[in-house]
């Protein structure tokens, strides 16, 4: 194993956070101490492609030698059409080998699957949508997006949903995968043993931005974890919820909703609101299809949250907004959907 010289032996005393460490095959250093299986099985899978990889090159390339045609009517060296010990012998050895793989692959399966009585009761539910992961805390109203806590040296498991299409839970240090199915409840743990800062990713090919839903996952100690570091939501001023609004917007409405004017997959935010001379900030007239019905509205806050949380109810009557469906967000809390509005109307320009 050998270290990344990111940082200097000074300055790794002082912070807790480890180093990225990767082994001699430049693999992330395992930060759970579960499934050690996991790398055993593919060193094992490794060793065995290089010593069939070079034992069928090294008989090729001597038979090319030795048994080549010198001249072209030189006779052939044997007529030998096949040899029943030696195909008795080239299917039953990889066939022991490919079984220990799957037992081998099978019961870490089965380990990561069934997960101990401490996780289950420390579960953490990760929504997963296009393109974003919400993150749900055990007996906490409040959520997390794109980043997650969990506690070091305490088994953890996540309980996966998703709510459009097919996403994968990728986490490599700790060393799990698994496929995020819609209409079905996956589960995966692990007990992280390193304090730090991890990747999560989507792992399966999910639209447009899959390369941008990834998250991070916070490993911290029993301390951190108690503070609740995950309910950041400030909403004590206007200010303070637009401010937070505008960090919620950042992680879950932007791949899709400008505030610059520009078109996205989403109508711009730009302009929802106006602003009168007076100062007051009332609401933009908006052509909407309501039940197959074109009608204007005015803009406000129940059109918004309405919006967030059944975006189909009324449709922007413009292309391409009429076609392009927006994923509902039915369990955005009251706080956040009112920051998200104060950010709305933050964006407003004087009339
Ligand atoms: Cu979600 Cu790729």
């Amino acid at each position: 194993m050998f270290h990344l010289p990111i940082q200097d032996p000074a300055s790794a005393t002082q912070t807790p956070a480890p180093p990225p460490v990767v082994d001699a095959y430049g693999q992330l250093t395992k930060r759970a101490s579960t499934f050690g299986h996991v790398d055993d099985l593919f060193y094992f899978t490794y060793a065995v492609c290089i010593f069939f990889f070079v034992l069928i090159v090294a008989v090729l390339l001597f038979s090319v030698v030795k048994y080549r045609r010198r001249t072209w009517d030189q006779p052939a060296a044997s007529n030998t059409t096949h040899n029943t010990p030696l195909e008795v012998v080239w299917t039953v050895i990889p066939l022991i080998i490919v079984m220990i793989m799957f037992a081998w692959g099978y019961m870490g399966a089965r380990d990561m699957t069934i997960a101990p009585i401490e996780a289950s009761r420390n579960t953490i539910k990760a929504t997963a949508k296009q393109w974003n992961w919400t993150f749900s805390y055990p007996n906490d109203p409040a959520q997390s997006y794109n980043e997650v806590w969990v506690e070091v040296g305490r088994p953890v498991q996540f309980l996966l949903e998703s709510t459009d299409v097919l996403h994968a839970f990728y986490l490599p240090s700790m060393r799990v995968k698994r496929d995020v199915i819609p209409g079905r409840y996956q589960t995966v743990w692990f007990e992280p043993t390193e304090v730090g800062e991890y990747h999560l990713f989507c792992a399966e090919y999910c639209g447009k931005d899959h390369s941008q839903m990834y998250a991070k996952v916070h490993v911290v100690s029993a301390a951190e974890y108690g503070a609740r570091p995950w309910d950041k939501w400030d909403d004590s001023t206007p200010e303070a919820a637009a401010k937070s609004g505008a960090s919620l917007y950042s992680q879950i409405c932007a791949s899709c909703h400008s505030v610059n004017g520009s078109a996205g997959v989403g109508p711009t935010w730009k302009g929802l609101f106006v602003k009168n001379a007076d100062g007051s900030i009332v609401g933009r007239q908006r052509e909407v299809i309501e039940g197959g019905v074109r009608k204007t509205i005015t803009i406000d806050n129940d059109y918004i949250v309405e919006s967030i949380r059944k975006p189909d109810a009324k449709k922007v009557a413009e292309e391409p907004y009429v076609r392009n469906a927006m994923t509902a967000f039915p369990d955005l809390d009251d706080r956040k959907i009112n920051g998200l509005i104060e950010y709305m109307k933050s964006l407003a320009d004087s009339k």
